[in-house]
């Protein structure tokens, strides 16, 4: 079995959730406290294996490019003043790892932006990490490599789920079927966006996949689906018909940085993590609820 060394980046799509601050700024450089969240996704996608990463922008988000390429100007200025861990900071991010960018020049979709990833995959396996989402793991691997765990085990496909409130799964590609063992399911279906009372169970597609290379061919078969898109769930359901795709109970929590309610809880949550800012920031949260009455004094 081949070892997982490559890693697919989509960060094409608009960011309307989170208008106006994307008018100008791509959605994946949204901080999570001081450091963009693309920076979060290429990490994890190092310490699951990744070595070769392609990164999938549209026309006007190439600041994108600019967090990963050196800033010889900026860094000499860093060494020169004897800023050391900045300067060091900063040689980390351009040695990360061999990172290449294409462009979808039409946002056709999820299942579009992957199908851009066939020449790089090749005939290799391939994670696949939304842009916006950094994804928290609960265990000693980060959550694609949870999915490379799963893959090694059983050689196919493997897809991230997480539990989602019942109401909420018209907001995500929901998948249900056999447990194979604690973690892993086998899946027999996936919906994507269903309404509450058509959604097969609350599980959730959360944001990363790892992909055989028979998905380029599947993504080749499916039409437009939800909201018109070229969906990546249609092309996972596509490939179900041809070979056992899994599903990963992951050990993590996800955190949606493309929208407002996301970015704010996860960067509370951060913040509290850093000690040089949990004290502070913990005694202003605690007046802030205790003013608002949430808290009793
Ligand atoms: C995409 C996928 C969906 C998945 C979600 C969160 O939807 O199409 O299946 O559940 O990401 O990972 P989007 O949030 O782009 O609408």
């Amino acid at each position: 079995m081949k070892k997982v060394t490559k890693a697919v980046i989509p960060a094409a799509g608009f960011g309307t959730r989170m208008l106006p601050f994307t008018k100008a700024v791509p959605k994946e450089l949204i901080p999570l406290v001081d450091t963009p969240v693309l920076q979060y996704v290429v990490q994890e996608a190092v310490d699951s294996g990744a070595e070769d990463i392609l990164v999938i922008i549209s026309p006007g988000k190439e600041a994108v490019t600019r967090h990963f390429f050196p800033a010889v100007e900026l860094e000499k200025r860093l060494s020169e003043s004897g800023k050391d861990a900045l300067y060091a900071q900063m040689q980390k991010i351009n040695n990360l790892a061999n990172i290449k960018y294409v462009y979808q020049y039409e946002l056709n979709g999820l299942g579009d932006a992957v199908s851009l990833a066939e020449d790089f995959a090749g005939s290799d396996p391939c994670m696949v990490l939304l842009g916006d989402t950094v994804m928290d793991s609960f265990s000693s691997l980060p959550v694609a490599g949870q999915l490379v765990e799963v893959y090694e085990k059983y050689g196919s496909s493997v897809v991230a789920l997480t539990e989602v409130a019942k109401d909420k799964v018209s907001s995500y590609g929901i998948g249900a079927g056999q447990e194979i063992s604690p973690a892993v399911l086998k899946l027999d279906t996936l919906v994507e966006k269903p309404r509450p009372e058509d959604a097969p169970g609350n599980l959730a597609v959360a944001a990363r996949y790892l992909f055989t290379p028979g998905i380029f061919k599947a993504l080749k078969q499916i039409s437009r689906g939800v909201n018109g898109e070229m969906q990546l769930t249609d092309a996972v359901v596509e490939l179900m018909g041809s070979e056992p795709v899994f599903g990963c109970r992951i050990a993590g929590k996800r955190f949606d940085l493309g929208s407002a309610a996301g970015f704010v809880a996860a960067n509370v949550e951060f913040a509290l993590r850093r000690p040089e800012l949990q004290e502070i920031l913990g005694r202003q949260i605690i007046d802030i609820l205790k003013e608002k009455n949430i808290l009793k004094q």
